[in-house]
């Protein structure tokens, strides 16, 4: 019986280049989509799939990331005084969300090594990583639907998705057989990373979200750095499948690289749209720019 997953770690400690210059001084995980940061998207994904403790794997100017979630007695006393109780409202549910944790990675030395990073803190027993750049929109959450796959199936989960073309050649992809009785469940066997159209192992993307053993710490441990010098995730997870079983999951719902400007518009236009107070002006207004 596997204990249950109670901690998730987010690394956040990248230096977030691609959303230069906004990133020069604020942290991408800081970054709005719509009225949100985009990394209380994914402790909220997390807090809805179970997890107690969130911990954020942090670097040099990300301070602004604990204060987002720690109470703001000058902002409170303010809206009080001037009676915004559902700013207010806001302002400390944001404060009360989780019980947040923190360390700091000193070099991004990468995120292999981030993860290690957060090992103390998370012990021995299983844990999530989510990555915050990865926003999902998921019903039930993907992070939830992955510790399910975990409950039942008693391996690490890997979350992938299905790109057809040659959009596959930027992510790592996994090899593997579907199970029999669940086609969104894959038995893992390998992963290649950003390989060529032609040599892709399947059509699987692995994507930022992770359900994964304690054993992979002292894996990593042992991991020497890999593609670019960084510590890499992936070569932790595959000297985990040569001593125990990990599994490939297709999640349900739909997933935004808001790491990226493309990506975050889309996101941003998509999130816009499904808000009850202005989904409907937003939508008339993008009529009104592409008739
Ligand atoms: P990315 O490569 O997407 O993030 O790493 P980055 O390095 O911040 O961004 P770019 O590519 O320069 O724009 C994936 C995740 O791993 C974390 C990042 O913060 C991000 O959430 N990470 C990466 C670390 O925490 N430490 C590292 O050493 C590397």
């Amino acid at each position: 019986m596997n204990k249950p997953v109670r901690k998730a770690v987010f690394p956040a400690a990248g230096l977030g280049t691609r959303f230069l210059p906004a990133t020069k001084v604020i942290p991408k995980e800081m970054l709005a989509l719509v009225d949100k940061p985009i990394i209380q998207y994914g402790v909220e994904e997390a807090i809805a799939s179970g997890i107690e403790d969130i911990i954020f794997v942090t670097g040099r100017g990300k301070g602004a990331m604990e204060d987002h979630f720690d109470r703001s007695p000058e902002l409170d006393a303010m809206l009080e005084r001037r009676g915004k109780q559902e700013l207010l409202a806001v302002s400390r549910g944001v404060a009360a969300m989780a019980r947040i944790l923190s360390v700091r990675q000193q070099e991004p030395l990468g995120l292999g090594h981030a993860v290690l990073c957060a090992k103390d803190l998370v012990g021995d027993e299983p844990f999530a990583v989510i990555l915050p750049d990865d926003v999902i929109d998921a019903q039930p959450p993907c992070l939830k639907q992955m510790i399910g796959v975990f409950e039942e199936k008693g391996g690490s989960v890997l979350a992938t998705m299905t790109i057809e073309g040659p959009g596959i050649s930027a992510y790592g992809v996994l090899a593997g057989s579907q199970d029999r009785d669940n086609p969104r469940i894959y038995n893992c066997t390998g992963m290649v990373e950003k390989p060529k159209l032609e040599e892709a192992p399947s059509t699987q993307a692995i994507i930022g979200r992770y359900v994964l053993t304690p054993r992979v710490f002292e894996l990593l441990e042992q991991t020497k750095p890999g593609a670019g010098g960084e510590i890499q995730l992936t070569d932790g997870v595959k000297a985990l499948l040569k001593e125990e079983k990990v599994f490939g999951y297709t999640f349900e719902g739909k997933r935004y690289d808001a790491g990226d400007k493309f990506g975050m518009l889309q996101a941003t236009v998509e999130f816009a749209l499904k808000r009850p107070e202005f989904g409907e002006k937003f939508r008339a207004y993008l009529k009104e720019l592409a008739p």
